[in-house]
């Protein structure tokens, strides 16, 4: 197989996208390594029809991955995971939108553009989590006790961007992670960074039935192929604050194995992606 991956600089000497990609040079599979964020691209030729099996994206929010790999389905080649989806999930806001609209547990989810409209919120919702719409790593995720403590928070938040509002989920100071990689679950449990006093090493846990079943029912959603999640056990069951597109894969066995394997078969599934599904005609004089 032909495979093109998108990786960014941050993950250039991180273990997963680098020995997926030794494990399917070892296979005998070809794979060209684009660094969205380090190169300049000349867009109009970036991607021509055919020219490789799958797009595989490993980046992080916000840079030129995204848009590479958009291009790359618009030319109609599978991409890993599905534009759309990645789009669903690296925006929080449009992520609980469409979560929450499907079902799934997730807090209720305010979305500002300025930091100073987060003073709208009810006291009722406090304590209060609040978290750039494009975060990760647990970049600038705050926790705020009552409303009187925004104030000195805003010169902080200004410049994040879009921001995410969610009441606290009360919960023991862990994650559960949930990594989904082909029809395989693995549960880790890591801190929470809003609970520094916790243990801070990730370690394999045991995988409910509840939280198996609410980790299908993300990749369902959001068209997800290869995610994870990050799960809180809170007083009224597993809560759904995070979707991540291709994660660490922390403490999977044999994780880039795994992972290879499954963009093999994704590749070779040739999934049609949503931007070469057919459009529905639009007759004349039909409006929109
Ligand atoms: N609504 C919430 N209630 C309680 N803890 C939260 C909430 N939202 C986020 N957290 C904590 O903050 C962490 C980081 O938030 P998350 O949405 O996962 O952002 P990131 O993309 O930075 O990982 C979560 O893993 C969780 O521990
Ligand atoms: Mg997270």
């Amino acid at each position: 197989m032909k495979l093109c991956f998108l990786v960014e600089e941050n993950y250039r000497h991180d273990g997963m996208p680098v020995e997926v990609i030794r494990r399917l040079h070892a296979w005998g599979h070809q794979v060209d390594v684009l660094r969205p964020g380090g190169s300049l691209h000349r867009m109009t030729e970036v991607v021509s029809a055919g020219s490789h099996d799958a797009w595989v994206l490993k980046t992080v929010s916000g840079g030129p991955g995204l848009t590479l790999l958009e291009a790359a389905a618009s030319a109609g080649m599978t991409t890993v995971n599905d534009a759309r989806s990645i789009r669903g999930v690296r925006d929080k806001a449009l992520a609980a939108a469409i979560g929450r609209s499907r079902g799934l547990p997730m807090p209720t989810t305010y979305a500002a553009a300025k930091p100073e409209l987060l003073a709208e919120i009810p006291e009722s919702d406090y304590p209060l989590v609040v978290k750039p719409a494009d975060g990760s790593s647990g970049r600038a995720v705050h926790l705020l006790a009552a409303p009187d403590r925004l104030a000195a928070l805003l010169p902080e938040l200004r410049g994040e961007g879009l921001l995410i509002a969610q009441p606290y989920v009360p919960n023991a100071g862990v994650d559960i992670k949930v990594y989904c990689v082909g029809d395989d679950f693995y549960a880790t449990e890591r801190r929470s960074p809003l609970h520094p006093d916790r243990p801070h090493r990730e370690r394999r846990v045991p995988l409910s039935r509840e939280v198996a079943a609410l980790a299908a029912q993300v990749g369902a959603v959001y068209g997800l192929d290869l995610y994870g999640l990050d799960v809180l056990l809170g007083p009224d069951g597993p809560v759904v604050v995070d979707v991540n597109d291709f994660p660490s894969f922390r403490q999977v066995p044999d994780a880039a194995s795994r992972v290879a394997n499954a963009v093999l078969a994704l590749a070779a599934g040739g999934r049609p992606t949503a931007a070469v599904t057919t459009p529905v005609p639009v007759a004349a004089g039909d409006t929109l």
